[in-house]
């Protein structure tokens, strides 16, 4: 490797703290990072040190700590460099500088380790270690994994054990998830990675213009064999955060990440992990192993290319990510359309699921799991789906449905919503029903996410990258992703031809029907002024507005820690009604549809306890104006899309409720965007 192109501390920093401020949705308590130190000639080794920095708080936390530090030379330029780098989401211990990642294996940071994901057995890896001298420092599940790599280290056969064998020594004893990457002083510039439930790609950019070669897997029966990975690899160069070149001079760099949005602005071009892969970047190369073949397995891992822009990624004008991406949403519903529906001639072809199309149409009941606002995407098109597709659908929150076992037959076909593709509660209801032969279909925002990968088909609803912690495209999204397909599955049934066209009609329409809808922000942020101070707000509706009910009432929770609840209307007189005087804010959403006379009934009887509705109504509605302290007039569609109007405005209403309190909307406390445990 004669022509590495070295980097200065500084830039390695700068590479990882932004890459972390790009996954910081997914948690942001506190942050860490781990780089190649001074060489000190001191040290029994080679002289490598690793450097070490923790900071509760969100990433910029930590940044501002790098520069602070003048025991670190900023300027040193480092030829052989990997960095590690962690945003984390406290799961075990508080958040805390000590607590959060890299952890090490000991004081001189011989193992240094992040990890995504938990480990639930390490009570028990935590009492072997102790009675083998180790001490522990956090009260993270983490911390047994670089001591157990120690051990494993200090109690090899032979000096010749690599880095790669030692990773895989140690993920034989671990039960649970994890998304792992170690750097050691004793194998300087060397990255060794891998996964098992929890996400992990590597990005890789290249001056090379091929880049659509597959990796290879390199199977090791029993024992990882040294030196494999030398003669067996491609000839490519290492590393993560760093560049160096390989033989012919050209750069490559490679990125180990957990999502895309991390290294996008460094590379299109990844390739996705599976379950055990080890990734090895040693000596300018790349290389993947896994101890045994399974059967049926691609023996390759493929570069793939990314569509995501960076400009997706990046606030714009917006004050937020959430408010750019409430009001992105007249284009990514149209995206989510887009290709699929053919308003010629009425038919709506989703690719993804062509294949398996006759066996959808053969099934019993369909069940739709999610969790939060996904899980809301499931109930808000539960009727339309029943009507359409004339088969029982069940709706169903992932840990709930797994906690109950929840009878799943080879007929059912079981669909899994999820923004990120991620959600473990999802993701372990997607095996179930896998384990028990019912056809698994993805609705997901994230190509190439793991609920994507291990569904039988899917549908990406193509909302574009959604940042902000409370979802607002992406569900949007999914509501049409999922009536695009109750379209397409009913395609065929004459009785119910005027339906789906007055459907699809609309959905042409729903686009500028939803502009409309944005060009209320100016008054629903003076209703959000009028409404900041409360400690509590009520919203309610039924039929094809329960799910919005539930939605509002989520955001409102989500991002203004004030108290919200969504509540079915025909409940109201069952117990909710003790809650509302005067003072109590409720919101009400009475759409002309077949619930309005019933919805009427509920007003009167908010009304005639001195309530003060602010009403979600059709226009000119002068029923609604008259019985409303305030009415928020929207457009109006087809009934079933109606949903799509009337949450934007509740979108809106926490988005001003949260800024008026002083919250930061796009990462409000103790939640994060992508939650990898169960
Ligand atoms: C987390 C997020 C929610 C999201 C839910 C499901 O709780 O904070 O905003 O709705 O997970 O996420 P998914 O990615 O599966 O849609």
């Amino acid at each position: 490797l004669n022509y590495r192109v070295s980097r200065t501390r500084k830039e390695i920093f700068e590479t990882l703290v932004k890459g972390l401020q790009r996954l910081e949705y997914r948690g942001y308590d506190s942050a860490g990072i781990a780089v190649d130190g001074p060489t000190k000639t001191t040290t029994d080794m080679s002289g490598n040190t690793i450097c070490l920095f923790k900071k509760k708080g969100k990433v910029k936390a930590l940044d501002e700590e790098l520069y602070k530090k003048d025991s670190l030379d900023l300027d040193e330029e480092l030829c052989t460099h990997f960095g590690i780098a962690h945003t984390r989401w406290a799961t075990h211990g508080e958040p805390s500088a000590v607590n959060s990642h890299p952890h090490r294996s000991d004081k001189d940071n011989e193992f240094v380790v992040i990890h995504n994901g938990i480990i639930t057995n390490y009570k028990e890896l935590k009492e072997y270690l102790k009675t083998k001298g180790y001490e522990f420092e956090s009260e993270t599940d983490t911390e047994v994994i670089p001591k157990l790599i120690k051990y494993v280290y200090d109690n090899r056969e032979s000096d010749n054990v690599s880095f790669s064998t030692l990773v895989e020594r140690v993920i034989q004893q671990l039960e649970g998830a994890f998304a792992l990457v170690f750097k050691s002083h004793h194998f300087p510039g060397e990255a060794v990675s891998t996964r098992r439930g929890s996400p992990l790609l590597i990005g890789v950019r290249s001056e090379h213009e091929q880049l659509t070669e597959n990796i290879p897997i390199q199977y090791n029966s029993g024992h990882f064999k040294e030196g494999v990975q030398e003669k067996n690899s491609h000839n490519r160069s290492d590393s993560f955060s760093g560049i160096n070149s390989v033989g012919d001079g050209r750069a490559v760099e490679y990125y180990f990440a957990s999502d895309a949005s991390a290294i996008i602005e460094h590379t299109n071009k990844v390739l996705y992990m599976e379950d055990d892969d080890i990734a090895v970047v040693k000596g300018g190369k790349l290389s993947i192993h896994r101890l045994n073949r399974r059967a049926g397995e691609d023996p390759v891992r493929a570069i793939q290319t990314l569509q995501m822009e960076l400009q997706q990624i990046m606030k714009g004008n917006f004050e937020s990510f959430m408010q750019k991406e409430i009001f992105e949403q007249p284009e990514s519903v149209v995206n989510t359309m887009r290709g699929r529906i053919c308003f010629d001639t009425n038919k709506v072809v989703l690719g993804g699921l062509k294949e398996h199309l006759k066996e959808i149409k053969r099934c019993k009941r369909l069940i739709v799991i999610g969790c939060g606002t996904s899980f809301h995407a499931a109930v808000a098109t539960r009727q339309i789906l029943e009507e359409l597709t004339e088969l029982p659908v069940m709706v169903e929150l992932a840990s709930d449905f797994l906690d109950r076992n929840t009878p799943v037959f080879r007929d059912d076909v079981c669909f899994f919503i999820s923004q990120s593709g991620e959600t473990a509660d999802t993701l372990m209801a997607l095996r179930y029903c896998k384990n028990h032969n019912a056809l698994t279909v993805g609705i997901t925002n994230t190509v190439g996410s793991s609920i994507c990968r291990e569904t039988d088909c899917g549908v990406h609803v193509n909302a574009g990258p959604e940042i902000g912690v409370a979802s607002t495209k992406a569900y949007t999204s999914q509501f049409v992703a999922l009536i695009m397909f109750a379209l397409m599955l009913s395609e065929d049934r004459l009785s119910l031809q005027p339906r789906r066209l007055e459907i699809i009609n609309s959905l042409r329409m729903l686009p500028e029907l939803i502009k409309k809808v944005l060009t209320l922000d100016d008054k629903i942020k003076d209703i959000a002024n009028e409404l900041y101070l409360q400690r509590s707000l009520l919203v309610m509706g039924r039929g094809f507005h329960y799910a919005t009910c539930l939605e509002g009432a989520l955001k409102i929770k989500e991002i203004t820690y004030m108290h919200s609840e969504g509540i079915l209307a025909g409940e109201l007189k069952h117990g909710p009604l003790a809650l509302i005087d005067k003072d109590m804010p409720v919101i009400m959403i009475i759409m002309r549809d077949a619930c309005y006379t019933k919805c009427q009934n509920a007003l009167q009887q908010v009304t005639a306890r001195s309530g003060r509705p602010i009403i979600l109504c059709c226009q000119d509605d002068p029923e609604m104006t008259k019985n409303a302290y305030q009415t928020i007039e929207l457009p109006q569609t087809v009934d079933c899309l109606q949903g799509i109007l009337t949450v934007i405005p509740l979108q809106l209403l926490s988005f001003h409720l949260a800024v008026l309190r002083g919250f930061d909307v796009d990462f409000p406390r103790n939640l994060a965007k992508s939650v990898t445990v169960e």
